[in-house]
C-alpha cells in the first residue's frame, strides 16, 4: 500500500516544510521507503535535507513536471536510509506559467507519480504558500492533505479559502482526497494564545487534530542550516520526539 501525503497551507511560515521533511524522515526511521517531494520553488526541503542547489539544477521536479526529464531521472536518496528525495530548484518557480497551457495541467504530478509511487509506503509532498497550480498539483495526486496551523495570531484566517480549494478538488479532480488532519505548530502551552488557539482549531476540527502537537524548538529551526532533519541533527531534542510522535499517529492511522 503507498499513500500520498501532501503538506498544505497557504499561509506562509506555519511549518510546512519543517513537518514535510522530519515527518518524511521519522517515517523513514521507521524503516518505511519515503519519498520526499519538494514542490516548492524556495527549495526549502532540498536544501533541509542537506542538497545543494546546484547539484540539481540538471535534474529537478521542474524538469519532471514539464516532461524533460523521467520520474526515475529526478528521485535520489538522501543520506537517511529509507528517503528518497525529489528536489526542487529556484526554476520551479517558471512552471506554473509554463504550464497554463497544457493539456491536463492540474494532473502533472500525479502522471509523473504513476511509476514510482508504489515503491514507497509513503510519499510526502511539500507545497508552496500558495493555491496555485503546483499545490493544486499536489492535491490532485494526494490520498489526503496535512494542514499545519501555527498557534498565532490570524492562524485561522485564510483557512476557509484552503478548505474550499479542497472541496473543489474533491469534486473536479480528485474524489477521493481526505483531510489526513490538522497539525498546531509552534505550540507554547504557557502562552494564552497557543491555548485559545488549540482550542478554536479542536473546535472546529475535532478529532481532525492530531494529538501531537508541535512546541516551539530552537533545534527544529536549527537543523536546516546544517542541512539535516532533526532526527540527524538532535534525535533527543522535543522537537525530534515530537516528530516521531506524529509519525506513529500517521503510521497508525494507515
Ligand atoms: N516547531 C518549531 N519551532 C521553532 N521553529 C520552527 C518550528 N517550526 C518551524 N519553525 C521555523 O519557522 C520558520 C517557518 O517554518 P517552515 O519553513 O517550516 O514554514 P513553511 O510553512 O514551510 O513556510 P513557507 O510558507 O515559506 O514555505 C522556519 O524558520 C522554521 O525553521
Ligand atoms: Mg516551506
Amino acid at each position: 500500500m503507498s499513500r500520498v501525503i501532501a503538506i498544505a497551507n497557504q499561509k506562509g511560515g506555519v511549518g510546512k516544510t519543517t513537518t514535510a521533511v522530519n515527518l518524511a524522515a521519522c517515517l523513514a526511521v521507521a524503516e518505511q521507503p519515503t519519498l520526499l517531494i519538494d514542490m516548492d520553488p524556495q527549495a526549502n526541503a532540498t536544501s533541509g535535507c542537506g542538497v545543494p542547489a546546484t547539484e540539481v539544477e540538471p535534474a529537478n521536479i521542474y524538469h519532471a513536471l514539464l516532461g524533460h526529464r523521467s520520474a526515475e531521472e529526478v528521485v535520489r536518496k538522501t543520506n537517511i536510509p529509507y528517503l528518497s528525495l525529489v528536489p526542487s530548484h529556484v526554476n520551479l518557480a517558471g512552471a506554473e506559467v509554463e504550464m497554463v497551457n497544457m493539456i491536463a495541467r492540474e494532473q502533472k504530478l500525479d502522471g509523473m507519480l504513476a511509476g514510482i509511487k508504489d515503491r514507497f509506503t509513503y510519499t510526502v509532498i511539500d507545497c508552496p504558500p500558495s493555491l496555485g497550480l503546483l499545490t493544486v498539483n499536489a492535491l490532485t495526486t494526494a490520498d489526503s492533505v496535512l494542514i499545519p496551523i501555527q498557534c498565532e495570531y490570524y492562524a485561522l484566517e485564510g483557512l476557509g479559502k484552503l478548505l474550499n480549494t479542497i472541496r473543489l478538488i474533491q469534486r473536479h479532480l480528485n474524489p477521493s482526497l481526505q483531510i489526513a488532519g490538522v497539525l498546531l505548530t509552534m505550540y507554547d502551552a504557557r502562552l494564552n494564545l497557543s491555548r485559545q488557539v488549540a482550542a478554536e482549531v479542536k473546535s472546529y476540527f475535532g478529532d481532525k487534530v492530531y494529538k501531537t502537537a508541535i512546541a516551539r524548538n530552537v533545534r527544529l529551526a536549527e537543523a536546516p542550516s546544517f542541512g539535516q532533519p532533526i532526527v540527524l541533527y538532535d534525535i533527543l531534542s522535543p522537537g525530534a520526539q515530537s516528530y516521531m510522535s506524529l509519525a506513529g499517529e500517521v503510521l497508525s492511522h494507515g
